[in-house]
């Protein structure tokens, strides 16, 4: 598959995200061969200066976060002849004159890797100058930081831009093992069929970063955990495991399915935060054996900050298929390993014939490791081996590594993949207006309840796997987090 010729704006080209994620996705793509010759793409910044002098910072990412054995000198030569550099104010309609010339006349992506405040600016000054029509915009997270201001953003950019040109980036979604979870669920029978509370006692996530705060404290103090990672990420998780077989793949049918899951969610009120919610802020400890200051210490911090770095909590969907099965979410920054994985475990047989003390072994799980080491996992009950151990059981996993498996296939980076599909025009890995309002007003009623109670956040060691209630949370139910978390 060749794509059609584009030319890719991407707005905040020097920032962060471009240098680190975009700019090595999008020279993934040309690498293998997908972009169109006469694809160009915009690099567009405020930064002014020879334009020389920006393209090597590029070039420079590049080599940075590409790894060794996939930079080819052929392909950084081609990806750099097809770049362009242009400073601009994206807030002055009359800078978009010189976009506008560069743009030609082929498909437009415009992508914000800008604070969600001037995508609206944005979009209105693309359309002064004629680029609207023909143009697709993408828009970074994080939109907003309630539903409130997410709504201010969408309609800004909705003055200009049908929901069917408007692309809104949640990664996850570009993750190969989360895409997999579609497959897994409805081209497997075996599967679907017990995916409901018959079947299912509970489900648990986990997203659990190793990184602190490292430099992004200004934008993260103001966020915390839950607007981070929770109402984007691990909701949309969430959603991919519990919503209905979709009639067919297309992003409509399936982001339907997602909304009916986050209308179903059941509302935590302020009393019950306390039993269902476990707010954490980590203080020094050490991570892979080395010291690490606390969220408090970090640079630039502001040291009486409450602003959480992990939250564990259960959530209850209010439907058939799932009531009575709770979604047990965990997520934080500074934990002792890097892992994101999700673990549905089955009910025990109705009927239990074995020794007594075996109970606990009882119920299936199946495990879904999203990153690293890919791959999914059935942990099944077989007889141990030996005349000495009669009816002895054993849980082990029949197990599918992706990397063992399948051997040749490099696993892309979540960007290529979204990037390649914002190209093609395909907004089924996207999240549409509806699905980022319902997950701001669920968190929006949390992040209310904890004003209400004025807790601070319970600390724990960088390092560990969060608070002591964060184990006690789930423990009140009977249950614990699966592995040796
Ligand atoms: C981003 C969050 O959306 O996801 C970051 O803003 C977080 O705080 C990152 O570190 C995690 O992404 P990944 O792909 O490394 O799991």
């Amino acid at each position: 598959i060749k794509l059609e010729s584009c030319t890719f704006a991407l707005f905040g080209a020097l920032g962060d995200l471009a240098l680190r994620k975009l700019f090595p996705a999008l020279y993934q793509l040309d690498r293998a061969g997908l972009l169109h010759d006469d694809t160009r793409i915009l690099a567009l910044a405020r930064e002014a200066g020879e334009p020389q002098r920006h393209l090597a910072a590029i070039d420079q990412a590049l080599r940075l976060h590409v790894p060794a054995k996939e930079l080819e000198e052929g392909a950084l030569a081609r990806f750099q002849a097809r770049l362009h550099y242009l400073t601009m104010d994206f807030l002055q309609a009359d800078n978009y004159l010189a976009l506008a010339e560069l743009a030609g006349h082929d498909q437009l992506i415009a992508y914000f890797a800008t604070p969600a405040s001037v995508y609206g600016g944005i979009c209105a000054n693309l359309a002064a100058v004629g680029l609207a029509e023909r143009c697709r915009v993408v828009l970074e997270k994080p939109i907003g930081h309630d539903l409130a201001s997410s709504r201010a953003v969408n309609d800004a950019v909705a003055q200009v831009f049908a929901e069917n040109r408007v692309y809104r980036i949640d990664h996850y979604l570009g993750k190969e093992t989360v895409q997999n979870l579609i497959a897994l669920r409805f081209a497997n029978s075996l599967f679907e069929t017990q995916w409901n509370q018959n079947h299912i006692s509970h489900v648990e996530i986990t997203v659990a970063e190793k990184v602190g705060i490292e430099g992004r404290w200004g934008y993260f103090d103001q966020a915390g955990q839950l607007r981070d990672m929770i109402q984007n990420h691990l909701l949309q998780l969430l959603c991919l495991i519990a919503m209905d077989p979709p009639s067919d793949l297309s992003a409509d049918s399936i982001r339907d399915e997602k909304v009916k899951v986050l209308k179903a969610l059941e509302p935590i009120s302020a009393e019950q935060l306390g039993q269902r919610v476990v707010r954490g802020q980590y203080v020094a400890g050490s991570s892979d054996g080395r010291p690490v200051p606390g969220y408090l210490e970090e640079e630039n911090s502001n040291t009486q900050s409450d602003t959480e770095t992990f939250v564990a909590l259960r959530a209850d969907i209010r439907n058939w298929r799932w009531a009575g099965v709770p979604f047990y979410l965990r997520t934080g920054k500074r934990m002792p390993q890097k892992l994101s994985q999700i673990v549905i475990h089955f009910k025990a047989p109705p009927h239990y014939i074995f020794a007594p003390e075996q109970r606990q072994l009882i119920g299936n799980k199946l495990i879904i490791r999203l990153q690293p080491d890919e791959g999914i996992a059935l942990q099944v009950l077989t007889k141990d081996q030996g005349l000495d151990k009669g009816m002895q059981l054993r849980s082990g996993p029949l197990q599918l590594s992706f990397s063992d498996t399948y051997r040749s296939a490099r696993i892309p980076d979540a960007y290529e993949r979204l990037l390649l599909e914002v190209m093609r025009g395909n907004q089924n890995l996207f999240v549409r207006k509806d699905e980022i309002e319902y997950a701001w007003q669920w968190c929006d009623q949390l992040i209310a309840g904890w004003k209400q109670l004025g807790e601070a956040p319970k600390p724990y060691t960088a390092g560990s796997w969060g608070p002591m209630a964060s184990v006690a949370l789930i423990t009140r139910d009977g249950r614990s987090w699966y592995g040796d978390l």
